[in-house]
């Protein structure tokens, strides 16, 4: 038997940017996918969700990755449970957590010799399959850990603040986000162009706040890239409500984390402040998390 765990993520900057090529910054937290894989007669998939076998309506990204793992291995029977801190559907990478971690486990169960850069690229091919739109971020975040600036895919310095996670428990469509964008775009290229071009300027000036360790600064970018979300229509009342609350009882800065619409929103909090800002988004209707950044990507936990 082999377990095999990935983080989720949030984005300090860039969301929505990133899917036209521009900079953002995301970072992996320590809420973690656990994926346990054994060789069975049959192929079993087992979740909250329910259990199934190869199932694209339940277990969507299991039932992709265990059809394209055919190219590396035949994979007769397996049993497969998952087990998740991270919640699903609400923009903190739980389909890509569960998705690299079920290639891991299943690469080590049947040595198969993929490489983690190769985990990420068919995370995302799967990503793409069943969402139809998605950026190669968040699975390549689940699967190095760590603090990330995209395109370029280079790691920057651990965050060492608080990092606290507030969900308004609202399911929201990435695809449906990012069609919506896209529209939009399509509408008034001159206005929501230079928007997302901003967006790109705050991740770039985001690095060096990061490896300056300078959360005060974060948070006021993190800030402004709330609005300029809120711009191109992708945040609600519940997300600001929440926003709002985290920023009014001490966040560094407070923003949606993903593709919005529901979903959660990040703050990047002091260790003084982090009870403060996780009751008052409890008391503003939603679901705080306190954690924190890792540096773990993907990790064999037992074989
Ligand atoms: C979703 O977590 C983030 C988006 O930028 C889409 C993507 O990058 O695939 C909205």
């Amino acid at each position: 038997m082999i377990t095999c765990s990935a983080p989720g993520k949030i984005y300090l900057f860039g969301e929505h940017a990133v899917v036209y090529g521009e900079s953002a910054i995301c970072c992996a937290v320590d809420l973690r996918t656990r994926v346990q894989v054994e060789i069975d007669d049959t192929i079993n998939i087992e979740s909250v969700l329910g259990k199934t076998g190869i199932d694209s309506e339940i277990h969507p990204y299991v039932s992709a990755v265990i059809e394209r793992m055919g190219e590396f291995t035949s994979i007769k029977g397996v049993s497969i449970k998952i087990d998740s801190d991270i919640p699903v559907g609400s923009g903190i990478g739980s389909s890509a957590a569960v998705t690299v971690a079920t290639i891991a486990a299943l690469n080590t169960l049947f040595n198969c010799k993929i490489t983690l850069e190769e985990i990420a690229k068919l995370g995302h091919e799967i990503e793409m399959q069943i969402q139809g739109a998605a950026s190669p971020t968040d699975t390549y975040v689940s699967t190095m850990g760590g603090v990330v600036i995209i395109p370029q895919k280079k790691k920057l310095e651990h965050i060492d603040c608080k990092i606290v996670i507030g969900n308004t428990n609202m399911l929201s469509s990435t695809k449906e986000l990012v069609a919506n964008v896209a529209k939009l775009r399509d509408s008034y290229p001159q206005i929501i162009d230079p928007v997302l071009s901003v967006i790109s300027s705050i991740s770039k000036i985001g690095e060096e706040l990061v490896t300056n360790r300078d959360y005060a600064s974060i948070g006021y970018l993190m800030n402004i890239n709330h609005g300029l979300l809120d711009s191109v229509g992708v945040s609600s009342i519940e997300l600001s409500s929440l926003v709002y609350a985290a920023r009014n009882s001490g966040a560094f800065g407070a923003k949606i984390t993903g593709a919005g619409g529901g979903g959660c929103i990040v703050a990047f909090v002091d260790r003084m402040q982090v009870d403060g800002v996780a009751y008052a988004i409890n008391a503003a209707g939603g679901s705080s998390i306190i954690t924190n950044a890792t540096e773990h990507g993907i990790m064999v936990e037992s074989n």
